[in-house]
């Protein structure tokens, strides 16, 4: 394995390579979503000029060829976080794959039954159960966040109780950064009965995820934050449990057998994949974590770690910046915010500078009304950024301060 290098890594991303308004690109928008290495952009052409078909439907050469380039993505996928390919449902995201729980686990509850959440959680872990409770007449309860954007554990037993029957939490928020203990807070699950759906939409790209490890219910996360392109995503689900749900959709590729009285229902994954899927998307996913496994993961995961840190560190000498989210355990995603100045003012001059950042709510708008800000501006890093940019997003940021200031 050969160590990482950054500069060598970088060659991989053309975009990289891009400037904005006559500036080198300096791209801290990873949470949002990832750039693409050259062999992913590759793979997504190979496909169309050379094997696209319809896959799992024709006894010719090329749907032959899609299949299995299909059901070979389907196995990397698997083998990246420990599952089989049986537990693997392609999505079109994140937000499709909590959906598609939220409506086939649904199913199952009672009125009364209990969802658990947190207060970090995106829209698209937070919709969807309202959606469900109202359907349903179940109960969503709200796990805390403190002050410095850590879960309060104290509350815990108060909330995860025996009428819980599924706690859905973001394993890294994307706003705060912040690491949740996601092994520990699974066994505290499981303890008292209820299964765990763990969004690892800004996990998956920033550390190992063994699927066995945490022993999760259920995982979801999206391609096009692991440097695949968008429209694709993934649902692991225990094997077992899967097949003990109903479907979501129905249609094509779904069914084992249909006739205008009943249909029978395909075996696991495809019982949950009705209709056309993205093919292309699920063989680029392949490719993207192909790619991963190509690297020297571990150590492009300890550079993104050191960026992080250095980030921080840089960032406190700036007079008047706040972090929103100071938990312990961080991953390289930081919000902020200076003074008085509106983020989006901000994130503006940093354009202006050729730099990427996000800034508003980060679609977590109640974790706003906890803080009590309109918005803020993050930097969300990858693996490809170097300490050079982070010293140039600083002189930016300072540059963009005292033009507003
Ligand atoms: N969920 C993505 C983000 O945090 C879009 O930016």
């Amino acid at each position: 394995m050969i160590p990482f290098d950054v500069h060598r890594v970088r060659q991989d991303f053309p975009i990289l390579q891009e400037t904005v308004h006559g500036k080198p690109l300096i791209y801290f928008d990873n949470g949002a979503s990832s750039q693409k290495p050259h062999q992913v952009i590759d793979r997504i052409r190979h496909y169309y000029e050379k094997e696209h078909s319809n896959v799992h439907r024709g006894v010719h050469h090329l749907s032959a060829k899609a299949t299995e380039a299909y059901e070979a993505a389907r196995k990397t996928v698997a083998d990246f976080i420990g599952a089989t390919t049986e537990e693997i449902v392609f999505t079109k995201g994140t937000t499709d794959a909590i959906n598609t729980v939220a409506f086939s686990f649904g199913e199952t509850l009672k009125p009364g039954d209990e969802i658990l959440i947190t207060g970090m959680e995106h829209h698209s872990n937070i919709v969807p159960w309202q959606m469900l409770c109202e359907r349903k007449s179940c109960v969503l309860k709200v796990l805390p966040v403190l002050e410095n954007g850590t879960l309060d554990l104290s509350k815990l037993d108060q909330f995860l109780t025996e009428k819980t029957k599924l706690f859905s939490f973001v394993h890294v928020s994307n706003t705060l950064g912040t690491v949740n203990p996601a092994k520990e807070l699974i066994s505290k699950a499981h303890s008292v009965g209820a299964k765990v759906l763990l969004d690892a939409a800004q996990s998956i790209q920033h550390m190992p995820i063994n699927v066995q490890e945490l022993d999760c219910d259920f995982l979801t996360f999206s391609g096009h934050k692991v440097f695949a392109p968008t429209g694709i995503g993934v649902l692991y689900g225990k094997k077992e449990l899967m097949e003990s749900l109903p479907p979501y959709q129905g249609g094509g590729d779904m069914i084992e057998y249909v006739t205008f009285e009943k249909t029978t229902y395909n075996t696991m994954p495809l019982k949950f994949e009705a209709g056309t899927p993205n093919i292309s998307g699920v063989i680029a996913l392949g490719e993207a974590l192909n790619y991963l496994n190509s690297l020297d993961l571990q150590g492009a995961f300890q550079h993104e770690e050191a960026l992080g840190k250095y980030l921080r560190s840089h960032m406190r000498e700036i007079p008047k910046v706040r972090f929103i989210g100071e938990a312990p355990e961080t991953c390289s995603t930081l919000s902020f915010l200076v003074g008085d100045l509106h983020p989006f003012d901000l994130g503006t001059l940093l354009d202006q500078q050729g730099i990427a950042v996000r800034t508003g709510h980060h679609c977590t708008q109640p974790l706003m009304q906890q803080y009590n800000i309109p918005g803020t501006v993050r930097a969300s890093l990858a693996f490809y950024n170097t300490h050079e940019e982070i010293d140039r997003f600083i002189a930016a940021l300072n540059r963009s301060i005292q033009l507003l200031s």
